[in-house]
């Protein structure tokens, strides 16, 4: 059955009420990620004995920090996905679907912050499983596995499987799902005592379901900031394009497959390695893409539009995915990888990629969810390019020195064959994370704000 034009409008409007109430916890997981950051950089000073004085434990913080990272993406991933599913309903399903998705949509939202609130009561208590990523109480699992079916739930019931009709970014999301789903179930293997008994094979996969995990939400930015280019220039032939897909398949096969690359360590079969290793390096293809894309950042420039800083933020992301690439794609290569495994310099791969990559776009996504209908507001626009240039400064200083550190760190680590304690690290680290957290600090919270608000976006 078609809709008549009140029941669509209906339904986009109820889209981007969902939408919004996604983003808002998105935005303020994104605040809170980085205050825990800055309490965390405060152990890389000297005042880290004070710290654990007042009760403020490193272990306890990582994973606060850590946790509403993760938990800002996926929260963000879930306002674009769901407002492409009610988009994708109105334009021609039965309206008796609108109260079912957006009850579940609902739903999930309280289960994942009801989960996020007692994860974060439990560490802020001293309880954590220490199992990294997985700190909270082991029955956690249960609602936000819970909060990922109804959203596969309400795809597959919006979408009703047409995957042969379906764009590049709602098989991004559908992946997501399905490899999160198999991957979550898998990291919780290690509650079974036969595997703690095992500790290589424990180790191996932990690491694979981390890297599918981690390949899980890069599904939902991806399959977000395609559909938000395709919104911003109008024409959504690239989304069904055999290059988009090509390059979507090229990413699945690494999220299952090139987790090796973490465990080269491992005494495991050289096969899988050499598989892994293979696997890693086809994102050379990728690579290859976003280096093209970056001779093209002055013409994306040029066709701002309404939407000046969702273009700032897309550009800087292009330019952040090149350099992350050309890390990682260095950082995989065995004798390499030796030289940084286990150092500041992973650190400086993984939050660099979470905050160039994944952060930059979110933001992207959400300004354009924030101001979908009005177009940006010049003024508004000036302070956020200010804002864009700040974030942007600090995490060029963090990601340089946690590289230069971590690799000074790997070179001696292979030479003496010890790994440097956290006190062994330069005095200049601690005062240049904090400032580089400061401007990240400051860039965030102004792009985030607009996200927070309750005001309602007119045309
Ligand atoms: C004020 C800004 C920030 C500061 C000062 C900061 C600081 C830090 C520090 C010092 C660590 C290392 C902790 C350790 O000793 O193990 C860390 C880890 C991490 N941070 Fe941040 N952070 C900031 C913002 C962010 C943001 C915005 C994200 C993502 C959205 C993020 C994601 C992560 C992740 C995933 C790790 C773990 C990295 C790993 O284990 O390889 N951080 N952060």
């Amino acid at each position: 059955m078609r809709m008549d034009e009140n029941a669509q409008a209906q339904t986009l409007a109820c889209g981007r009420a969902v939408a919004r109430d996604f983003l808002r916890s998105a935005a303020f997981l994104l605040l809170a990620c980085v205050g825990f950051g800055l309490l965390v950089a405060l152990y890389y000073t000297p005042l880290a004995p004070r710290m654990n004085a007042l009760g403020l434990r490193l272990y306890l913080l990582r994973p606060l920090h850590t946790g509403a990272a993760l938990g800002w993406i996926y929260f963000a991933g879930m306002a674009m996905a769901h407002r492409w599913l009610f988009e994708h309903m109105a334009a021609g399903q039965a309206p008796t679907l609108l109260r079912q998705v957006a009850f579940r949509a609902r739903v999930q939202r309280w289960l994942w912050l009801g989960s996020a609130l007692v994860a974060a009561v439990a560490y802020a208590s001293g309880h954590t499983t220490g199992r990294e990523y997985l700190e909270y109480p082991p029955w956690l699992a249960l609602p936000i596995l819970a909060g990922w079916l109804l959203f596969a739930l309400n795809f597959a019931q919006v979408t009703r499987f047409r995957l042969g009709e379906l764009p590049v970014h709602a098989w991004m999301w559908g992946t997501s799902a399905v490899l999160f789903v198999i991957a979550f179930v898998e990291a919780h293997v290690w509650l079974l005592d036969w595997l703690l008994a095992r500790p290589v094979r424990d180790l191996a996969i932990q690491w694979k379901a981390m890297g599918s995990l981690v390949g899980s939400f890069n599904l939902l930015v991806y399959g977000s900031v395609a559909w938000l280019g395709t919104r911003l220039c109008g024409d959504d032939r690239y989304a069904r394009s055999p290059t988009a897909y090509a390059l979507f398949l090229i990413g699945i096969l690494n999220s299952f497959t090139n987790y090796g690359h973490h465990t080269y360590h491992l005494p495991q079969g050289e096969t899988m390695k050499w598989v892994s290793f293979a696997v890693s390096m086809s994102e050379i293809v990728i690579f290859a893409k976003v280096a093209w894309d970056c001779t093209g950042l002055g013409r994306r420039w040029a066709t701002r539009g309404r939407y000046p800083l969702v273009v700032a933020l897309l550009v800087a992301t292009t330019t952040w995915t090149c350099l992350q690439l050309a890390l990682a794609l260095l950082i995989s290569i065995p004798p390499l990888n030796v030289y940084v495994h286990g150092t500041l310099a992973i650190v400086a791969h993984s939050m660099g990629t979470l905050i160039g990559i994944d952060t930059m776009a979110m933001l992207a996504v959400g300004l354009w969810l924030t101001h979908e209908l009005s177009g940006e507001n010049q003024a508004a626009s000036a302070r956020g390019l200010v804002a864009v240039v700040a974030l942007n400064v600090g995490l060029l200083i963090l990601w340089c020195s946690l590289l230069w550190v971590g690799l000074g760190a790997g070179i001696r680590m292979t030479s003496t064959g010890v790994l440097p304690w956290i006190g062994a690290y330069p005095g200049w680290l601690g005062s240049m994370l904090l400032a580089a957290g400061a401007l990240i600090a400051a860039g965030i919270a102004s792009l985030a704000w607009p996200m927070l608000r309750r005001r309602r976006d007119s045309p």
